[in-house]
């Protein structure tokens, strides 16, 4: 029997038994159960619509309008982009910068997707923007990420010989470009490259996410980047970079190297707002390696770094080094809050390394679950190769620390100069942290010249004079180049 016949004799069945419903004693019953069936229905309707709805608004949020930004604005997807993490969009971003190249400047929007790629350049005066759910992610595999020659102040790719990979999303003398959007994210997919790198199958230097080199009026906000290979975002001799309002993350451990942010020989930046937590340091001040550094001599200088979470199993909250050959100064950290992290703040070098690290001021750290919290290291004796010469003596010099807060913490202090590098004229005003480890020597010193202003606890180092709050002298310093310090703790 064809299909169509089969639906007409069923209607015809029905019509055969209804009449014969209507005229039993159970035609009440009947239309009560029909009532009945017709609102569960409707209800059984209306729950369904409101499942959907929630589902729509959890993973099909209505798109965020993209803001214009920029006088041109572009879409990713108009130059052949497939969102879909499997299609490679390198030419795509390429032929969508180069046209924003030819017109002088523009916004590229990326949209909602998985939009996998290989690394390309940014151009001047562009703009771009990841919407709410947009990821671009890095290609990762190594074959297809170009060489490029190493960094000039560091002589080497920083972990192999010759030639290093460029970043995912790389720039070159460039001025005002704008990476923002609403939290759409930059994925560098590293666990392959963190792997490779432990098994020793890279020959070259692994490339960071995000590299700007050269480059002036840089801003980077509300973007999350995750996962890098190497650094995550790595601007290099640059002016006038700003970054805030960014979530950068790596696993904890075992992803080697990821640094958050390396300003690196940059001058009038600010990183703030920000939340950051990574394999490595979650911010690493630095200026260049030994020789090589000392003769690109580019300081980092007026950098401003404030209201940060950081975390850092592996290393330190915020560090200053150890690559500082080109000078470090001027340098404010403020309403930092350091957790469940190795080290609170950092500053490292050595012997070798020339340079200065002069006029750093902390203010106001709070330090959680944290087992050292300042550092002061100058015997970090990883060099570039045998070249280096070891009579370049770094200088640490006017370093100050105000309203250092604090609980859960192992050693809060442990500034370990030399007889070579001294550190000279630091200052600490006012500390309180609570300590986990209640041994006599935490608050360790050796080759220390400074002073201890108002309240301070745990007790400071011997080495350093005391001032009462109002900034009279208690006693002077009894040790300033002796050892205070306990090194099993
Ligand atoms: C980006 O620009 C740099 C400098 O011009 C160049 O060396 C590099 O190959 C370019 N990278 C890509 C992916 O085109
Ligand atoms: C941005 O996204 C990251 C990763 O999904 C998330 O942890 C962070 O809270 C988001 N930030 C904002 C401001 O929504
Ligand atoms: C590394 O170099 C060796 C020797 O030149 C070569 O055999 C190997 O294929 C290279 N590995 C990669 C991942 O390029
Ligand atoms: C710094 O860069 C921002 C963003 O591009 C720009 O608005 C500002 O004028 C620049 N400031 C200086 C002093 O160059
Ligand atoms: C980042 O920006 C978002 C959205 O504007 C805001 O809700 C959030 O509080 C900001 N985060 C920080 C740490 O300022
Ligand atoms: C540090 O700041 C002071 C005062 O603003 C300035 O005179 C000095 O040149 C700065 N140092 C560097 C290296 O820029
Ligand atoms: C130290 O640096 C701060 C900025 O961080 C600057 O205002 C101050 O003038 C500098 N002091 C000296 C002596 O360079
Ligand atoms: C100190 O920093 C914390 C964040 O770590 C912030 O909540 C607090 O307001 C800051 N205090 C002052 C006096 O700025
Ligand atoms: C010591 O450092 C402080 C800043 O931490 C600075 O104000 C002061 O001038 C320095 N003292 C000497 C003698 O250089
Ligand atoms: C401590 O040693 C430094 C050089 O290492 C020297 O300049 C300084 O005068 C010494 N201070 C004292 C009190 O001996």
């Amino acid at each position: 029997m064809p299909d169509s016949l089969r639906v007409h004799a069923r209607r015809l069945d029905y019509k055969r038994l209804f009449p014969s419903l209507l005229s039993s004693h159970q035609t009440f019953l009947t239309l009560i159960w029909t009532a009945g069936f017709i609102l569960v229905a409707l209800w059984q309707k209306t729950a369904v619509d409101r499942l959907l709805t929630y589902h729509d608004q959890r993973f099909f949020p209505p798109p965020r309008p993209i803001p214009k930004l920029r006088r041109l604005a572009f879409n990713l997807a108009d130059f052949g982009a497939v969102g879909d993490g499997v299609y490679l969009n390198t030419m795509a971003f390429e032929r969508a910068i180069s046209e924003i190249r030819k017109r002088g400047g523009g916004q590229l929007n990326v949209g909602p997707g998985l939009w996998l790629t290989a690394p390309f350049n940014l151009t001047s005066h562009m703009t771009l923007f990841l919407a709410e759910n947009a990821v671009i992610l890095g290609i990762d595999d190594e074959n297809y990420w170009p060489l490029m020659p190493p960094l000039p102040s560091y002589g080497y790719g920083r972990e192999r010989p010759g030639p290093r990979y460029g970043s995912l999303i790389h720039g070159q003398n460039l001025k005002d470009v704008v990476i923002t959007g609403h939290n759409g994210t930059i994925n560098g997919q590293g666990k392959a490259w963190w792997e490779k790198y432990r098994k020793n199958r890279l020959n070259h230097t692994r490339g960071p996410l995000v590299q700007i080199m050269w480059s002036r009026d840089i801003v980077i906000s509300h973007i999350t980047l995750r996962d890098s290979p190497f650094w995550t975002l790595h601007p290099y001799d640059c002016q006038n970079v700003t970054i805030r309002n960014v979530t950068i993350l790596a696993p904890s451990s075992e992803a080697p190297n990821t640094d958050g942010i390396d300003p690196d020989s940059c001058e009038n930046m600010i990183i703030e707002d920000s939340y950051i937590s990574v394999g490595d340091d979650g911010i690493a001040v630095k200026s260049g390696w030994d020789q090589y550094g000392i003769a690109y001599g580019r300081p980092s200088t007026n950098i401003v770094i404030r209201n940060l979470i950081v975390r850092s199993m592996i290393s330190a909250g915020v560090s200053i080094g150890s690559e500082m050959s080109g000078g470090v100064s001027n340098i404010t950290v403020e309403n930092l809050l350091v957790w469940n992290s190795k080290r609170g703040i950092r500053i490292k070098t050595s012997a070798g390394r020339g340079g200065y690290v002069r006029n750093i001021s902390y203010q106001n750290l709070t330090f959680e679950n944290v087992r050292v919290g300042i550092v002061i290291k100058t015997d970090y004796n990883e060099h570039p190769d045998e070249g280096f010469d070891p009579n370049a003596l770094p200088v640490i010099e006017d370093i100050s620390f105000t309203s250092i807060h604090g609980q859960g913490i192992r050693i809060p202090v442990r500034i370990y100069g030399s007889r070579e590098i001294p550190v000279r004229n630091v200052t600490f005003r006012g500390m309180l942290v609570g300590i986990t480890y209640k041994k006599k020597h935490i608050f360790q010193c050796s080759y220390v010249h400074g002073r201890a202003i108002g309240k301070i606890f745990p007790v400071p180092c011997e080495n350093l004079d005391v001032y009462d709050e109002m900034e009279r002298l208690v006693r002077l310093g009894t040790a300033q180049n002796s050892t205070d310090t306990d090194y099993d703790a």
